[in-house]
């Protein structure tokens, strides 16, 4: 039977009958896919794994419980027999050949009438990989052949263009707190398709470093804004860039709506009539506390996060903080754009009482070879951050969650 290589094809198995007889390790990797592709999955199995039990439970299959009997083929399309069994994998798999079922067999791929492929997706496309032949197969080896397609598609090693006309417009990309690593695949993605890049100072400025010589990199910061607000210039960059035809990315860091102005630029966008995808992106506000060893929230310490913008001090008119009440809290204040302002802002907790012994940690540069962490407390803060030399950016956590983790390396 495996003289031949296999015919690749997609089952289109939405509500169509997929028998799995055995609830193991094996029905737990493959029935996620079965449910995504819309099959009416029934399993035949004395027993489950707690994941495939809670599928069951949850309603996404039909689990008898019991062993394989001969009929339980009768309405299917398709079968993957997995059970520990063996007599009733071969009695499952000849019931398949005798009513023309495709029939994978986790036990025996030699007597099996269909093979899974390697899969993975990538951007509306299903990449699946076959070996040629049942003998001498190396499924890890397949999985690297999808994998290294997948991957190569997702960060943009692997260019595979467009032919259907691509709708020109701006995406609005949270780039993360600045390791490349931590951009989003659809981000990564977006990146490597674009004409044009408006970036941020902070964010993944690595990333544009690998981007082919003809796409046109725009460094926000120093778009000529001439009697027009920065923020005005930006939108006009972005709408004029689109209205040529191009696909615009606005590269921006963490995510475009935490204190990133995304909206404003969506707004504008909006007026203009051009298209406009946001992609959201990993706050520094969660992660660079983390790679610095610090949990925003840790169990019987802190039951909650805020995150405050400290770019103006607490008595400043146009603050929109209620800092009083921060200073209420029990658990994890979290400053973004607060270096400045630390100063005032410790004064102003304490005042509403807050310990003054409340540790403070200041992470500069997260995610970035030049993080580092500096620690205080409140009554020292002002002080530290003064002779250690601070500089922004920084991420800025008050409270006990601060000690939590090792302490940080002298
Ligand atoms: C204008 S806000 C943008 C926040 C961004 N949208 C986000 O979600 O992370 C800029 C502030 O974010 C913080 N920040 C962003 N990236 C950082 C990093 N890699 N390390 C430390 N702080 C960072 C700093 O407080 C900085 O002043």
């Amino acid at each position: 039977m495996a003289e031949h290589p296999a015919y690749p094809v997609g089952l289109r198995l939405s509500g169509r009958r997929v028998v799995v007889v055995g609830g193991g390790t094996v029905a737990q990797r493959r029935l996620p896919a079965l449910i995504a592709a819309g099959a009416d999955v029934l399993l035949v199995s004395p027993e489950a794994t707690p994941s495939v039990e809670a599928m069951a439970d949850a309603g996404e299959i039909a689990w008898q419980r019991r062993p394989y009997a001969d009929g339980d083929l009768a309405d299917a399309w398709y079968a993957l027999i997995a059970s520990s069994d063996p007599a009733a994998n071969a009695a499952a798999s000849a019931e398949a050949e005798r009513g023309r079922v495709w029939c994978v067999r986790a036990d025996d791929a030699d007597q099996a009438t269909a093979w899974t492929p390697a899969t993975g997706h990538s951007e509306g496309v299903t990449v699946a990989v076959l070996t040629t032949e049942a003998r001498g197969r190396d499924p890890r080896h397949t999985a690297a052949i999808r994998d290294a397609v997948v991957e190569g598609l997702r960060d943009g090693t692997l260019v595979a263009p467009h032919h259907r006309t691509r709708t020109p417009g701006v995406a609005l990309v949270g780039g993360g707190p600045g390791d490349p690593d931590l951009i989003t695949v659809r981000g990564r993605r977006l990146l490597a398709e674009a004409d044009v890049v408006i970036a941020d100072r902070l964010g993944p400025r690595d990333l544009l470093a690998e981007l082919p010589p003809h796409v046109e990199v725009i460094d926000a910061a120093k778009i000529p804004y001439g009697r027009f607000m920065a923020q005005e210039a930006i939108n006009n960059a972005l709408i004029e860039h689109a209205k040529q035809g191009k696909s615009v990315v606005r590269l921006k860091g963490g995510d475009p709506y935490v204190f990133g102005r995304g909206m404003e630029e969506l707004q504008a966008l909006a007026e203009a009539g051009i298209a406009c995808t946001v992609v959201p992106g990993i706050s520094s506000s969660i992660s660079v506390p983390g790679a610095a060893c610090i949990p925003v929230t840790h169990r019987g310490v802190a039951h909650e996060f805020t995150v405050v913008s400290g770019h103006v001090a607490p008595d400043d008119e146009r603050s929109l903080v209620d800092w009083p009440a921060l200073a209420r809290l029990t658990g994890t204040l979290v400053v973004l754009m607060g270096v400045d302002k630390i100063g005032r802002i410790a004064e102003t907790l304490v005042a509403h009482g807050k310990s003054p012994d409340t540790p403070v940690a200041l992470v500069q540069e997260g995610t970035t070879a030049a993080q580092r962490r500096v620690d205080a407390t409140l009554a020292t803060v002002a002080e530290t951050v003064r002779a250690e030399d601070v500089k922004p950016p920084a991420v800025i956590v008050i409270g006990e969650v601060v000690t939590v983790g090792p302490a940080p390396a002298p």
